[in-house]
């Protein structure tokens, strides 16, 4: 922690199945941003709970998450890096900024109203955007790494933000959302006018960070495309290959043109096994590495997390208390 820093801050859900639209929307900005930031990523274990899950289960996938974000490149000696279940200071501001939501906002949030309408609602899934905002706010953080479908709930935040200052004095920074601009919004490989998600049914729609070199041939191989045989990008006539070469795009570093003016007439197959290798070849070291991680070694690390986490935390919640007039008397 550096005073001179700029702090990001983000969260993933521990619901498995970690993807490459995670990676290329969000994580690879997370694992750059350490080296110029003061970093807090966090596995949003109670924002997660918020659907059905199953508690055995559910302690296993968020150590499975942990170990593929450590994986993935997140540095628990540069980042602090927990589980924001073990953070008592998320959920204490969270009810205090509920108290200054209007339900009216909650409302319209496109997240709420989808989840809402597949798994059923509850008070934990319409208040989810309020923790999220705590738990930007509580660090004070002035960035915040995430896909496009985030971009709503940081509005949000930013307007709680807003709202708290003019109450009680200048206590937030105002944070901005960090979007990357091509992979904000990876499509899923069976439907690309569909987002790629955790939880599609069909496992074919997603590549996992953690897929086999052959799984993951597969699926590019079957990703649904169009019938005219040129390679373009354009998002309209042909979503499937728009969102191939933003994949292909995010795991070379080379630009979207670039790779239209190679692939344009080699034909839908020789394209696919390109992008194939291409994502292959970028996932191939974090896979490595996760099977390289102990489990036990990944909990005292996130026990270390946890505690520097609650420490730094509940200096800011002090501050939040005395300005809202719930300090000790
Ligand atoms: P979640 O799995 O919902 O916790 O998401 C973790 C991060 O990945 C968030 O910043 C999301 O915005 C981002 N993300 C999720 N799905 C996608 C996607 N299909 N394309 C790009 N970013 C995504
Ligand atoms: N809502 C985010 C998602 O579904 C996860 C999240 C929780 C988050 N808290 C956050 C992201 C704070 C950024 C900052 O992906």
């Amino acid at each position: 922690m550096s005073e001179d820093r700029q702090t990001v801050f983000s969260g993933l859900q521990p619901t498995g199945n970690v993807h490459i639209g995670n990676y290329l929307g969000a994580l690879v900005n997370w694992v750059k941003l350490q080296d110029n930031y003061d970093t807090i990523y966090c596995v949003v274990d109670l924002h997660a709970i918020t659907v059905n899950y199953d508690p055995a289960e559910y302690q296993k996938e968020r150590l499975e998450a942990a170990k593929v974000l450590i994986a993935t490149g997140i540095d628990p000696n540069r980042s602090l890096f927990y589980f924001q279940s073990q953070v008592p200071q998320h959920a204490e501001l969270s009810w205090i900024l509920g108290t200054m939501t209007p339900t009216g906002v909650l409302n319209r949030m496109t997240q709420f109203k989808e989840k809402a309408e597949s798994a059923g609602s509850n008070l934990g899934l319409y208040s989810y955007p309020v923790l999220m905002a705590a738990d930007i706010l509580l660090y004070r953080a002035n960035l915040v790494p995430v896909g496009d479908d985030q971009r709503q709930h940081l509005e949000m935040t930013r307007d709680l933000a807003e709202r708290f200052n003019n109450r009680f004095g200048e206590v937030f920074p105002i944070p901005e959302a960090l979007i990357p601009e091509k992979t904000a919004r990876v499509m899923s490989l069976t439907d690309p006018t569909a987002k790629m998600s955790k939880s599609a049914p069909n496992e074919k729609s997603r590549v996992l960070i953690l897929d086999s070199p052959d799984v993951i041939r597969k699926k590019i191989k079957s990703a649904v495309t169009d019938s005219e045989p040129t390679v373009r990008y354009d998002w309209d006539e042909k979503p499937g290959i728009s969102n191939l070469l933003e994949i292909m795009s995010g795991c070379t570093d080379r630009s979207v043109d670039d790779l239209v003016s190679e692939y344009a007439d080699s034909g839908y197959g020789v394209f696919k096994e390109a992008v194939a290798e291409a994502v292959v070849t970028k996932l191939a070291p974090i896979r490595s590495a996760y099977q390289q991680l102990d489990d036990r070694e990944v909990a005292r690390l996130m026990q270390k997390g946890a505690l520097d986490a609650r420490t730094r935390a509940e200096g800011f919640a002090q501050e939040i208390r005395k300005v809202t007039g719930l300090s000790a008397p």
